[in-house]
């Protein structure tokens, strides 16, 4: 297993979290039992036939390397498996491989589709056809104690699907209600990340629409969501926005920033959290 251990970061929210709680205590206390980790494995753009290896064979490249990935994360047998979207360069090869990927990975998967998957804007017969492939475009799941959402960020573009975009905005709301009211801490999942630099961004090509990206972001920290793992930019991005980080990780198709093909293991703990690279 190669890592990269210079890149484990530790969560400063949970660290003073621990510390003020240590300090209000009049009397020292046992330690509470702590949760066991969890590990989730954060897989960036497969999307086979954008890489630059192999010329017209670029989808083989990139379908080799992401099978090799996905040796290396039944090796590590994570909690889940989370991909980020942009599935396959061209939407109609969707269903070339992906069936039969599906099946080879050892640990729970949740999917989330990009833009590569749906259009810009968003087409029925393209979410047709990836639901018939991952199922549907947002779900739900616990692990531990955390409330994992895995949502459609692709209908915050244009879409010509109306009535699915109503129905995915009262679904979020709804699951987000529920697992405030639980106290489950939340982990957000979807393709194009809410903002690239700063919340304030002009609109572009890797963040939500400026219309409508601060009452969501605003939303997200209302319900405890701490994390939010996305995909579609193509480069390593770590921000910081209030309780909530946003991580981005390599892919296996193309960097933009020149860095090596992987993934990152995410490992969750009561006092932070590591999000370890894997080279595959
Ligand atoms: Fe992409």
């Amino acid at each position: 297993m190669e890592q990269n251990r210079r890149d484990f970061i530790r969560s400063a929210a949970f660290l003073g979290a621990a510390a003020v709680a240590g300090r209000s205590s009049a009397q020292p206390k046992p330690a509470p039992k702590a949760a066991a980790a969890i590990r989730i494995a954060h897989c960036g753009d497969p999307q086979f036939g954008f890489g630059q290896e192999g010329g017209k064979n670029a989808y083989k490249y990139d379908l080799a390397r992401f099978e090799r990935l996905i040796k290396s994360v039944n090796r590590e047998r994570p909690d889940l498996v989370f991909l980020a979207g942009d599935m396959t360069h061209v939407a109609h090869d969707v269903t070339r491989d992906w069936p039969r990927l599906l099946t080879l990975f050892k640990s729970p998967v949740l999917a989330t589709p990009g833009n590569h998957d749906l259009g810009i804007p968003l087409l029925g017969r393209r979410l047709a056809r990836y639901r018939g492939v991952f199922g549907y475009d947002y779900k739900s799941m616990k692990v531990g104690k955390w409330r994992f959402i895995s949502g459609n960020t692709m209908y915050w573009h244009k879409t010509e699907e109306v009535e699915e975009k109503r129905k995915y905005e009262e679904w979020l709301a709804a699951e987000l209600a529920k697992a405030k009211a639980a106290h489950e801490p939340v982990i957000l999942c979807g393709h194009i990340p809410p903002f690239v630099s700063n919340a304030g961004e002009k609109d572009g090509y890797e963040n939500y629409p400026k219309a409508g990206r601060a009452a969501r972001l605003k939303m997200y920290l209302d319900h405890g969501v701490h994390y939010f793992l996305s995909g579609h930019t193509h480069r390593l991005i770590v921000r910081a926005h209030k309780g909530m980080t946003i991580l981005n990780p390599e892919t296996t198709s193309r960097n933009f920033d020149q860095l090596p093909y992987g993934y990152r293991m995410m490992t969750l703990r009561d006092d932070g959290y590591g999000w370890d690279f894997i080279r595959v």
